[in-house]
């Protein structure tokens, strides 16, 4: 198995209507090819961890790409895996403007920058890490 994270800049601020679309089709599709994950928006940016079999990985995110609902689409990390960090997910949903990540001061330092700073570029791990800490948020 394979882990894939992403980061991408929506094209305009997406609705909580268009991004439930998004999710309700994602889980679709994903779970057709046992792909399991987590979506996390930010004030118009997108950071998104994809993870199962290397083809299925590969064929959602090459379809994730080539949305025009996104743009700047920059792999942050490919890796092997042996072990899902987000089994129970389809794909999961974070939305960090709302108040209760805002507030909440565990966040603060993932929250202090977009997801497309240099700091996540430079360090995937730190962003794998923000990743899982949003998922244990939700649990
Ligand atoms: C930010 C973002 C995240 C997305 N995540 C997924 C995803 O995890 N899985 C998926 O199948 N499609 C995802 N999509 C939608 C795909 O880009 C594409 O519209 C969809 O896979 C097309 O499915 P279809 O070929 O069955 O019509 C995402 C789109 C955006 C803009």
């Amino acid at each position: 198995m394979i882990s894939l994270v992403y980061i991408s800049s929506t094209v305009g601020l997406l609705r909580r209507d268009e991004l439930l679309s998004i999710l309700e089709k994602s889980r679709e599709n994903n779970a057709k090819h046992q792909v399991t994950g987590l979506l996390a928006y930010f004030d118009g940016n997108v950071m998104q961890v994809l993870e199962g079999p290397e083809a299925g990985v590969m064929e959602i995110s090459h379809k994730i790409e080539k949305d025009t609902r996104h743009r700047n689409v920059t792999v942050l990390l490919t890796a092997e895996i042996d072990e899902r960090h987000f089994p129970d997910w389809r794909m999961a949903f974070v939305d960090m403007n709302d108040e209760k990540f805002i507030e909440n001061p565990a966040f603060s330092a993932f929250l202090n920058e977009p997801f497309t700073s240099e700091k996540y570029k430079n360090s995937p791990s730190f962003a794998m890490a923000m990743l899982v800490s949003f998922k244990e948020s939700l649990t």
